[in-house]
């Protein structure tokens, strides 16, 4: 097929012209290495503020540093634009825009949707279109496709569209994108062909698999696994606790079986973008197919009780100490949903923040990496700012709750001069344990 093997050849050149929607966590990092590959990509998000911080050789994300995006700019390779009505002129749109859950913690498409339309408006011959959104199986071909060919192009004939799943784990050095083998799949042969071309001059490897379905059905079962295991050790670690068993040193102990055994490690709940959200896609597509998806559910049901068991945890530690939680100054020491990032996204320091506020706690937070509280969907933490963390700060707080592990944090130091510290991350550590450190 003429625009197919044009489109390959477009590729091995490096001629074809990149657009990635969304520049947030996935979109950054994917500009990057398609500039890399050699590639000039467009990049396209609604947000100006964004664009225009990039524009000025600022960033968003801490783990990007702007300098290398400025240096891409100034070279011509990378143009940010809030500008959709340019969505004609890349050969391939690469969609990385939010995939949240609604108010009743069902899937929202609406940001998909609304990029697909965009697109549909200028969409030409010869382009191929792949989303890279985390979202359950189904929603390239039920949802996009449909926006995509209400304009009379037809898919296969006129145009290409695939989905691949994005798999970044931000702020991880061991992995970046390009480390990381990429899933495809496309709603034909030649989608799938030219969607495999592309990434395979990306990334390591692409992988490409029997239909779109089957590589949206890969992303969640990926997640699902997590979340999964995350729940299991997070029970685990309630029951160990009251037998007086350390979780952590039961998991380093099981972890040196050097098979049928991966370590999975509990926490005050789960955070981010994908973990608490993605799976929640896949039970409600089950629901068309009249089949619960019990594993999913109850895994949910012991993640998001976990904050309320560190706050009870909270509470137990200062009665001993003859303190009641109402009126207790405590430190949530990490305010980002994981270690060494800068993402609040329904991190459990928050809820735990609002909870132990709620209790009548009189609660501050430092984080070193979250200066000031962002805006959030569901939370408004926008007025608070990270206090610093230094031995006299310590003193002034009854209890120092470690919430997130950032690798910068001396919490020799913390543990030297907190009264209490109630650690969910096993970061005090077993050696450093001291009286006034309670595991949670
Ligand atoms: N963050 C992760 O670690 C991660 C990892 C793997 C997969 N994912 C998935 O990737 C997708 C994107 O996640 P993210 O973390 O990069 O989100 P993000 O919020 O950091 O970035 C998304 C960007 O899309 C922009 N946007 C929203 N609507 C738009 C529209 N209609 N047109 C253009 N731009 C629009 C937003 O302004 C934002 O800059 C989600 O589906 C997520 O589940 C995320």
């Amino acid at each position: 097929m003429k625009l197919a093997d044009e489109f390959l050849k477009s590729i091995d050149k490096r001629t074809s012209l990149i657009g990635i929607v969304g520049l947030g966590y996935v979109g950054l990092p994917l500009v990057r290495e398609f500039c890399a590959a050699g590639f000039k990509v467009m990049g396209f998000d609604v947000d100006p503020k964004k664009v225009s911080m990039l524009k000025a050789g600022r960033t968003y994300i801490r783990h990007l540093p702007a300098k290398h995006f400025t240096k891409l700019i100034k070279q011509r390779l990378f143009t940010p634009t809030t500008d959709m009505k340019k969505l004609g002129k890349p050969d391939a749109v690469l969609i990385c825009v939010p995939t949240p859950l609604d108010k009743m913690r069902e899937p929202d498409v609406s940001y998909v949707v609304n990029t697909t339309v965009e697109i549909a408006k200028s969409l030409r011959k010869g382009q191929l279109i792949a989303l890279e959104s985390t979202t359950y199986p189904g929603t390239t071909r039920e949802v996009m496709l449909p926006i995509l060919e209400a304009g009379g192009l037809k898919v296969e004939r006129d145009f290409f569209v695939a989905y691949s799943p994005e798999r970044e784990d931000p702020g991880n050095p061991d992995f970046t994108t390009k480390d990381i083998p990429k899933v495809v799949g496309g709603l034909g042969p030649h989608s799938l062909k030219i969607a495999t071309r592309l990434y395979d001059a990306v990334v390591c490897e692409a992988v490409p698999v029997s239909s779109c379905e089957a590589a949206e059905a890969c992303k969640i079962v990926e997640n699902v696994y997590r979340c999964v295991n995350i729940a299991l050790v997070n029970e685990l670690k309630m029951l160990f606790d009251r037998m007086g068993i350390d979780v952590w040193e039961v998991i380093k102990g099981a972890n040196t079986k050097p098979f049928g055994f991966q370590a999975f490690y509990p926490g005050p709940g789960l955070g981010g973008h994908c973990i608490p959200i993605d799976p929640f896609y896949l039970s409600w597509k089950a629901r068309e197919f009249g089949m619960p998806t019990r594993f999913i559910e109850l895994a949910g049901e012991i993640n998001t009780h976990m904050p309320e068991y560190v706050v009870q945890r909270v509470a137990d530690a200062l009665n001993t100490r003859g303190k009641p939680l109402k009126g207790s100054k405590i430190l949530v020491l990490g305010l980002a949903y994981k270690r060494d990032v800068d993402d609040v996204r329904e991190s459990p320091s928050v809820m735990l923040l609002e909870m132990l506020q709620e209790r009548g706690g009189k609660v501050d937070y430092h984080d070193p990496y979250v200066p000031s509280g962002k805006p959030m969907r569901e939370h408004n933490i926008t007025h608070l700012r990270s206090v610093p963390l230094t031995p006299a700060s310590l003193k002034k707080f009854d209890c120092v709750l470690i919430s997130t592990d950032h690798t910068c944090v001396d919490y020799d130091m913390v543990c030297r001069h907190a009264k209490l510290v109630v650690d969910t991350r096993n970061a005090a550590g077993a050696k450093r344990r001291g009286k006034n450190v309670v595991k949670a």
